[in-house]
């Protein structure tokens, strides 16, 4: 039983909380192997996608696990919407509020967004990712694919290189992965570093040979030039150089290890198409594996408003 109305990241989580997600979403897998994708587990139920940013996977995939769990579901377009007359974020929020609705899928620029939103509507909030701060269903999808992959979480060593200081992705897989036992190894650009991501519980390698000596999966994550102001790192092949992954550096991995990416993929840069595109790449089931968990959050947290609101 998930412990809130809301899902806004995996820092306040519980192993338990973040287990029975995935669990939900080995179940929501198996549904979508079916021949029928249509459930009434959430009839009369109505979802709402508002998303401040582009997206393809995550919004995507929010309204397929609403339309499949039976759920009505509506995307607010923000380029067509009343927020482009100066509407506040609390203003929209209690204007769809108004209208009845039971989840908001949320993306939006700024860290502090979703929870800011959920503390004044009575919507379910799920955060689909905020600014630099996290990005917890991503995170719950890559967990889930690694569960798939190895039965476990605990004691797995988990390297996740590149722009570490702009991704809620690498933030939330942190706090994720943290709880549930593995160890994350993390290599970057040293002005992609967040200060202090130490105490967060991240191993700072010296180097991409460390980070992914011996490791079970390799992570790779998109440079956020939309979130950069600009010179970090002198070009995009120096970048791909030094701090992508090739097939070179995963030869340090362990034999039969993952590559992971959060997607959208800046083919040639954060990895090459030869890894993009090979056996170790889980990119594609990852994306399928997203559906799943999202359809095992909205299950879940429609459980707890049937018990506690
Ligand atoms: N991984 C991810 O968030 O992708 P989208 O931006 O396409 O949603």
């Amino acid at each position: 039983m998930l412990k809130s109305k809301d899902l806004l990241g995996l820092r306040d989580c519980s192993a338990e909380e973040i287990s029975e997600i995935l669990d939900g979403a080995r179940a929501a897998k198996e549904f979508l192997k079916g021949s029928s994708k249509k459930s009434s587990a959430l009839a009369g139920k109505t979802l709402v996608t508002l998303f401040y940013e582009n997206s393809t996977r995550t919004r995507t995939s929010f309204e397929l696990a609403g339309k499949y769990l039976g759920a009505n579901e509506v995307n607010i377009s923000v380029a067509t919407s009343s927020v482009q007359k100066g509407e506040t974020l609390i203003d929209t929020g209690k204007t769809l509020d108004a209208m009845k609705i039971d989840f908001i899928a949320i993306r939006h620029p700024m860290a502090g967004a979703p929870e800011l939103l959920a503390k004044n509507v009575n919507a379910s909030v799920i955060n689909g990712g905020d600014g630099m701060h996290e990005h917890p269903t991503q995170a719950l999808l890559d967990m889930f694919t690694l569960r798939e992959k190895y039965g476990k979480i605990k004691g797995l060593k988990v390297a996740i290189l590149g722009d570490i200081k702009h991704s809620r992705v690498a933030m939330s897989n942190l706090f994720g992965l943290g709880k549930l036992g593995a160890e994350v190894y993390m290599y970057a650009p040293s002005t992609m570093v967040p200060k202090e991501i130490e105490k967060l519980g991240a191993h700072m390698a010296k180097s991409r040979e460390e980070a992914v000596d011996g490791a079970d999966a390799v992570m790779g994550l998109r440079i956020q030039l939309e979130r950069m102001n600009g010179g970090l790192f002198p070009s995009l092949s120096e970048y791909a150089r030094f701090y992508g992954v090739n097939d070179k550096i995963l030869g340090y991995a362990k034999k039969g290890a993952v590559v992971l990416h959060p997607g959208p993929v800046n083919r040639g840069v954060e990895l090459t198409p030869q890894v993009i595109d090979g056996e170790r790449s889980l990119i594609n089931e990852q994306v399928t594996n997203g559906l799943a968990v999202r359809m095992s959050i909205l299950k879940l947290l429609a459980e707890y408003r049937e018990k506690n609101l």
